[in-house]
């Protein structure tokens, strides 16, 4: 039997040729696809009839270019300049890694980047131990679309564009020099990128002048620095690098966004301004409650939930880390140790206090101010459900199917989601404010966490799989006795629920009501009215 001619092997316009001249019986008598029956075949072609409309097209022509440096341009606009920074200190962090991976004896042990403003100059300096970039990877750090980086990669790096428009958002002119550490010791080559304002202008080039540096020994083997000439902010005002909170705002960032990595890798610091005190991780981040005694153990729990998620087809393995405990308190204050599930991507923050993706399975009403936890993805860049900037959360991305309606994660919310209903009222303090023994196990590099289990997935099971029977739910027991509480009754009709439910912020209708709104309502009511006798009291 003659074998068939591909079809995915002809150039779109030859398709479309052969689709206006043949019937769909006759193309699958001469062509095929590849590995797949002519039934699906035939199903294609039909699907390319409607898609292309081919019979009513004249002749082909091409249109189209390069894409312009807009696409970088504009992108920076929305980063502050934290979160420039971020990117400049996620490169770092990767390059450090993946060069450990290999490379570790030639890797420098402790990852060290600098961040230093010169005021006089107006100029910040960026600088890594990572290991450099050698000639043929120079590009990496200019030029949109190029990186080292894949979607399987075990970094943060996802997108190849982050360390560029980190350069545009910042400077007006930037020169980069980098000595790369050769493995094998056979070259030693220092390298200085020049950026001037004339080339971050101009749209269409992306040629960029580089020059072998002479002396190399201003710059260290495995540096990278980028010399960034400030843009002015605010334009005609005291520059952002002289006033404190500017400067504070950033280090916060910072701080708050490397804290678990800072905890789980000891060995990276970073200096921001202060260039003698490395940024300390934020503890109070996770400050969750301690409190494992008469019955009731509330102390944080892990669960790394193990499955495989796929890219084209082929399946790789994922780890979600969820970290859940109790606050201390059940205030809703606390801009960093507020109550909410923050979210992580190979273990650096992208989302702090998220309310909206969990909130199916945890408590509404005033029991909703003792949540807090992560959830922390660990493999492959590509399944981690962060946008370009690392900023947000995209709900719409595979892994957030298994996240919040896999049965075995939705059991360990809701053995949570039981535990902060059991909290209640009244002796809430009481129950929740014992502190842990410690916020970080500095001999296992982690957070402490009493509880850490890993459970397999298949994600095809969705019933008759329960948590492992070594895993222990968080326990409540009420020290109160039944006979020292009260329950107040009272009828509303729908129209004067209607004004609660406005006053209170109470969602869906009172028309159709649920006991969880009946619940969150008398919550609400309860705590306003205390609150104002207890404030009438103190007066
Ligand atoms: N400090 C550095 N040291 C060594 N290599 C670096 C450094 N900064 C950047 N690079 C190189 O530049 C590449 C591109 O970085 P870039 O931030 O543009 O893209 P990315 O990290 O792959 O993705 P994302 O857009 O998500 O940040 C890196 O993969 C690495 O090869
Ligand atoms: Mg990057």
């Amino acid at each position: 039997m003659p074998t068939k001619i591909s079809w995915t092997g002809l150039s779109h316009q030859d398709r479309i040729q052969i689709l206006k001249e043949m019937r769909i019986d006759q193309i699958i008598a001469l062509y095929e696809m590849p590995d797949v029956t002519p039934e699906d075949f035939q199903d294609r072609l039909v699907k390319q009839l409607t898609l292309w409309a081919p019979k009513n097209l004249g002749d082909f022509d091409t249109k189209g270019g390069p894409p312009t440096k807009d696409v970088v341009l504009g992108a920076w606009r929305d980063l502050d300049r934290s979160e420039a920074l971020l990117e400049l200190i996620d490169n770092s962090i990767d390059a450090w890694n993946l060069r450990r991976e290999t490379y570790l004896a030639m890797t420098a042990k402790t990852l060290i980047v600098h961040i230093r403003i010169d005021p006089q100059m107006q100029q910040l300096v960026y600088e890594d131990n990572a290991g450099g970039v050698p000639k043929d990877k120079l590009t990496h750090l200019v030029v949109p679309g190029y990186s080292d980086t894949t979607d399987l990669s075990l970094t943060i790096g996802s997108y190849k564009t982050g360390g560029k428009k980190a350069i545009f958002r910042l400077a007006t002119a930037a020169s980069i020099t980098t000595r790369y550490q050769n493995p094998a010791q056979t070259s030693d080559e220092a390298w200085s990128i020049q950026l001037d304002e004339a080339w971050l202008r101009d749209p269409y080039k992306y040629e960029f002048p580089y020059a072998p540096l002479k002396d190399k020994s201003v710059i260290e083997q495995g540096q990278t620095r980028y010399t960034f000439q400030l843009r002015e902010e605010p334009i005609g005002g005291t520059p952002w690098y002289l006033e404190s909170d500017d400067i504070k705002k950033v280090s916060e960032s910072i701080q708050r966004t490397y804290t678990l990595l800072l905890i789980r890798n000891p060995n990276i610091q970073i200096f921001f301004h202060d260039l003698k005190n490395p940024i300390e991780p934020l503890e109070k981040l996770y400050d969750f409650s301690g409190t494992n005694k008469n019955g009731t153990d509330l102390r944080p729990q892990q669960i790394q939930f193990k499955f495989d998620l796929l890219h084209d087809g082929v399946p790789y393995s994922v780890i979600a880390e969820i970290v859940l405990g109790c606050r201390r308190t059940s205030g809703a204050g606390g801009t960093i140790s507020g109550p909410g599930i923050d979210l992580y991507g190979n273990n650096r923050l992208f989302v702090l206090h998220d309310h909206e993706t969990f909130a199916h399975l945890l408590p509404t009403g005033s029991a909703r101010n003792l949540v807090r936890g992560f959830v922390n993805i660990h493999g492959p860049n590509f399944f981690i459900p962060w946008d370009t900037h690392k900023r947000h959360l995209n709900p719409d991305r595979e892994i957030m199917r298994a996240l919040t309606k896999n049965k075995l994660i939705t059991d360990f919310f809701g053995h949570w989601n039981q535990a902060y209903q059991g909290v209640g009222r009244g002796d809430v303090t009481d129950l929740i404010n014992e502190p842990l023994p410690k916020a970080v196990d500095k001999v296992k590099k982690d957070l402490f966490l009493p509880t850490r289990v890993t459970v397999e997935v298949d994600l095809r099971r969705k019933r008759g799989v329960n948590l492992p029977p070594s895993y222990v739910p968080p326990k409540v027991k009420r020290s109160k006795l039944r006979n020292h509480i009260l329950t107040v009754k009272f009828t509303l009709d729908v129209e004067e629920a209607m004004y609660l439910f406005g006053k209170y912020g109470i969602e869906g209708s009172p028309r159709e009501v649920s006991k969880a709104m009946v619940q969150n309502l008398s919550e609400a009511i309860r705590d306003d009215v205390l609150d104002r006798a207890k404030k009438k009291r103190r007066k």
